[in-house]
């Protein structure tokens, strides 16, 4: 028996099955809720259950304050009712040629962009256009039925073909193949599967000055959100934050200086936590948030698009919205998950 799920103040309503989560069911819907991960360890999809019953998994405790679960909120990729349900979450409105496909993909090219990150150009099929959304991502889709999350690095797929930045992460089920690892090394024109586009990361239409702020290659859907904005002639005041360990992390420093000389009301500050003494660091140095926070004594004003390590997202959304009072529901992100993330809120 399936019940019911009235979401406000949207006023909309669809079907949930038995087991299924509200996310899942409201994507199938064809309704767009805020979501990410979809597995627990972003927060992206918070919401809040006004009435009715449901099993909230043991990701929320894990992720949300002890304030936010007492009042309801819950993560809606979690989230599976035992009744009908009245929720409160926010609506993505979405540009209507933008579908979520399944589709075969051919590795057009791998190339090095830093020691531990490579570019991967996907020739998609040209029978199909493949639109999306710049700081949305795609899947791909495993034989075994596992899938790996990467940010499209592009803002529109140009002659059929997207770009991905991909970090090593050593004993990765993809990352390994990719960086030439294992049994079955990745290489040009082999085919992959690939689902998307997916998430609720990119652009709105909003005239406050624009924050963003990425660690290592949460630089690549900020890259293509970017680009979008020069290819649009959208020259609203923002500035970037690109936080690493060391000045290597920050693979195209280059490309976010050439977009201050084309873009008067754009500003790039790189920040470095670990560098050594042969990197000759003279930049900014420590956490990337904490160099926001250092900078700007209120973000009441901004909207703020983030993208990287869980940690840093959220203590980003913690501290912009606490410390320095930006308006929670202007906090975009996505977080990168990894398997450890997973398994940690799955444990
Ligand atoms: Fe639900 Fe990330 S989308 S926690």
């Amino acid at each position: 028996m399936s019940f019911k799920v009235s979401v406000q103040p949207a006023g909309r309503d669809f079907a949930v099955e038995p087991g299924q989560t509200i996310l899942d069911a409201a994507l199938a819907a064809g309704m767009i809720l805020p979501y990410s991960c979809r597995n627990g360890t972003c927060s992206t999809c918070r919401g809040r259950v006004v009435s009715g019953s449901f099993d909230a998994g043991p990701a929320p405790a894990r992720i949300l304050e002890p304030g936010d679960l007492a009042q309801g909120y819950t993560l809606l990729c979690q989230a599976r009712p035992s009744s009908d349900v009245v929720i409160e979450a926010d609506e993505v409105r979405m540009s209507g040629d933008i579908v979520v496909r399944k589709m075969p993909v051919r590795v057009q090219a791998l190339a090095p962009l830093a020691a531990d990150v490579v570019e991967i150009t996907l020739q998609l099929p040209s029978a199909e256009a493949f639109r999306f959304q710049p700081g949305q991502y795609l899947e791909f889709l495993f034989k075994d039925g596992r899938r790996r999350s990467y940010s499209m690095a592009c803002a529109q797929a140009q002659d059929h073909r997207v770009q991905l930045h991909v970090r090593h992460m050593p004993g990765g089920l993809f990352t390994d193949r990719v960086f030439g690892r294992g049994d079955e090394p990745l290489k040009a024109r082999d085919i992959l599967r690939i689902e998307g586009p997916l998430g609720s990361f990119f652009l709105r239409d909003d005239e406050r000055p624009i924050l963003f702020l990425a660690s290592g290659t949460g630089f690549a859907p900020i890259k293509a959100m970017i680009e979008g904005m020069l290819m649009r002639g959208d020259r609203r005041s923002a500035v970037l934050y690109w936080g690493g360990r060391r000045p290597s992390d920050l693979y195209q420093a280059d490309l976010a200086q050439a977009w201050q000389a084309q873009w008067p009301g754009f500003r790039f500050v790189p920040v470095v936590s670990d560098a050594l003494p042969e990197d000759a660091w003279a930049g900014r140095s420590g956490w990337v948030h904490q160099a926001v926070l250092a900078d700007f004594p209120d973000l009441s004003g901004h909207q703020v698009y983030a993208c990287g390590a869980p940690a840093m997202v959220e203590a980003a959304r913690h501290d912009f919205v606490h410390q320095r009072g930006l308006p929670s529901q202007l906090f975009y992100a996505d977080a990168f998950t990894s398997e450890a993330d997973r398994a940690e809120v799955q444990a």
